[in-house]
């Protein structure tokens, strides 16, 4: 079932995604070369506590940390580690869900650390539009297949390719909810928008191929079959009357 949200509620998630937005951008600026994912991971989860909210991820379904960090080939699902450095040209997703006076947020952004290729460069750029392309179709009366649609033409336009075993999802009371929101699809088809709908739209695009391998080792980490990087982006948006109402935001990142 899907549910919908008051405006009253869409505030109050708002709230979360703002504190979201803050925690992403307070992460991306350690990013440098040296640095480990566990350090970026901890230093995360202190900010979302010292500010009120908790970090949903740490122990859902066991994943133990509370930001999944990908690093160039791995595509979402990266488990913070110790042993993990960060070296320059590398490509780095941070995704959080977190929960602030009762209310769930989930966004993700991939950054750069230091100068990165040109090839990259345009990966990063093809999917964080193609998010925004995917973000324009949220609005009542649409489908769910519009935006999987929409995010998928874009991507495939530009030679990349779109990842099938994961999509986005229903947010807001939960970090998972009803419906899907796979980023590939047909226009036309699939659930209804409705005003009131609050979903996390994410494309996960590759840059070869679109298959990807889950780890045997850990069961989390999912990574390109091919070895070629992929990125990922994510916002949490309500379905308006007549366009999105984008709750989470890249600002504190891209202001800084
Ligand atoms: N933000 C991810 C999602 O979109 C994270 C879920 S995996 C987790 O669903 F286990 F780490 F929570
Ligand atoms: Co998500």
């Amino acid at each position: 079932m899907i549910l919908l949200k008051t405006k009253e509620e869409i505030e109050l998630i708002r709230d979360s995604a703002r504190l979201l937005g803050k925690t992403l951008a307070e992460v991306g600026r350690h990013i440098q070369p040296g640095v480990t994912t566990a350090f970026l991971d901890n230093l995360g989860e202190q900010f979302i506590r010292d500010n009120g909210g908790i970090p949903l991820c740490k122990g859902y379904e066991g994943f133990p940390a509370a930001f999944c960090i990908s690093v160039n080939d791995v595509v979402v699902h990266g488990i913070p580690s110790d042993n993990f450095f960060i070296k320059e040209g590398d490509n780095v997703s941070l995704d959080c869900v977190i929960e602030y006076n009762g209310y769930v947020s989930d966004s993700a952004y991939t950054f750069t650390c230091g100068e990165t290729s040109s090839e990259m460069q345009r990966l990063l750029k093809v999917t964080k539009e193609a998010l925004y392309i995917g973000l324009e179709k949220c609005k009542a009366g649409n489908r769910i297949g519009d935006i999987g649609h929409a995010v998928q033409q874009h991507c495939e336009k530009n030679g990349y390719s779109i990842v099938r075993e994961l999509c986005g999802h229903g947010v807001g009371f939960k970090m998972h909810e009803s419906p899907n929101v796979p980023n590939y699809g047909v226009p036309g088809t699939g659930s209804l928008l409705k005003e009131g709908m609050v979903i996390a739209v994410e494309p996960m695009v590759c840059m070869g191929s679109k298959n990807v391998v889950f780890s045997r080792e850990d069961g989390w980490t999912c990574r390109t079959k091919d070895g070629k990087p992929a990125a990922h982006f994510e916002h949490t948006v309500a379905i308006g009357a007549n366009g999105p109402d984008i709750l989470t935001t890249f600002d504190f990142i891209e202001q800084q």
